[in-house]
């Protein structure tokens, strides 16, 4: 079996990796500090049929770490990087602490991979990188704007340090932009785990819904758009994890076309925060208490992804509706309420 690292595997996003990763038949080196994530989730991980993955609890920071792991794994045939802080909010307020976590993590990663011949890398980025773009729906051409948050600023710092590592060593890598990624994996043995107060829009909702938040506050409704709020590319994050699969087998095959290609990968439909909500009360069959406030700042009127370059040169496409991908949301949130 191919061996993978996956670094911030017990994340959201990473966690539904590592399963679609074992369907495939490949095995799963996890590394991760548990900053943002939490032991059970290997536990969900491992509750879901064929899903053994090695843990390694440790901090890409540590450089000696990392060596020492490419020292007990020279099987590692690629990399799927997900580790990293991904805050908005508080990336403004703690910048040094986004750009230590998130580059020197990076360029550590990338010095071992080139000391140790891995050539395979798949970076975590995400439509943050456009900016405030102007028109939908965006393209990987869409040039960046400058950055609006340390975040954003360093999933582009990232992409950049890519376009030039690849040029200059054996590794191949691709990016992979990400629009928003909501939902849960059908067992609801792994899904978002939000630690405090949800800052992203679903899990604030399922957790209303469950009764652990009074009011689900909707940011703006004077936004130009068909009910006044913001338009959002909501993907399943199966689908997402699955992407992920199918460019790492790009690279394994080496079928990419350029040492650094890079993806846009949502689904090419824009729903409001309103259309969310009345998709999120027919799947639940309740209503959804709500108010409407004023903008949260930061926030853009809309993000829809062109997809078409995924979806031809990788065979890729987002195959799940919004309804499925709110239906899984909820009964994660309520599996969450039956254990505790
Ligand atoms: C979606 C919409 C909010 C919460 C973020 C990151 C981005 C990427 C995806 C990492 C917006 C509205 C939200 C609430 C609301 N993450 N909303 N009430 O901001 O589009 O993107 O996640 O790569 O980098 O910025 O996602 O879920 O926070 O917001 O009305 O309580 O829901 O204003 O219009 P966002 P989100």
């Amino acid at each position: 079996m191919k061996k993978i690292l996956v670094t911030g595997g017990l994340g959201y996003i990473g966690s539904h990796t590592v399963v679609e990763l074992q369907n495939e038949g490949f095995e799963v080196v996890i590394i991760d500090n548990l900053s943002n994530s939490s032991i059970e989730v290997l536990d969900g991980i491992t509750a879901i049929p064929n899903n053994q993955p090695l843990f390694i609890q440790d901090d890409l920071k540590n450089k000696n770490s990392i060596q020492d792991l490419f020292k007990k794994h020279p099987d590692i045939v690629g990399v799927i990087h997900f580790a990293a802080s991904k805050a908005v909010g508080e990336s403004v307020k703690k910048p040094l602490e986004y750009y230590h976590n998130n580059i020197a993590s990076l360029i550590y990663l990338l010095e071992e991979l080139e000391a140790n011949n891995v050539r395979n890398f798949i970076f975590s980025s995400s439509c943050t990188v456009y900016g405030d773009a102007d028109s939908m729906p965006i393209t990987e051409n869409t040039p960046y704007k400058p950055a609006d948050s340390p975040y954003g600023n360093t999933k582009q710092m990232g992409e950049e340090i890519l376009k030039f590592t690849t040029n200059a060593t054996q590794i191949e890598a691709i990016s992979l932009r990400y629009f928003n990624p909501i939902g849960a994996h059908v067992t609801a043995e792994i899904g978002e785990l939000p630690i405090g107060v949800p800052q992203n829009l679903v899990p604030f909702i399922t957790q209303t819904a469950a009764g652990i938040r009074d009011q689900l506050s909707v940011f703006g409704s004077d936004y130009k758009t068909h009910d006044g709020t913001a338009i959002r590319d909501y993907i399943h994050v199966v689908d997402l994890a699955k992407a992920h699969v199918v460019a790492l087998q790009r690279l394994l095959r080496q079928g990419n076309k350029s040492n650094y290609e890079i993806f846009n990968i949502g689904t090419g439909k824009g729903n409001s925060v309103l259309d969310v909500i009345k998709a999120f009360e027919k799947v639940a069959n309740q209503k959804l208490n709500y108010k409407l406030v004023a903008r949260r700042p930061g926030d853009v009127t809309e993000y829809c992804a062109d997809t078409s370059l995924a979806n031809l040169e990788l065979g890729w496409k987002a195959k799940m509706t919004l309804e499925e991908a709110l239906d899984s949301a909820w009964k994660w949130q309520q599996k969450l309420i039956a254990k505790n």
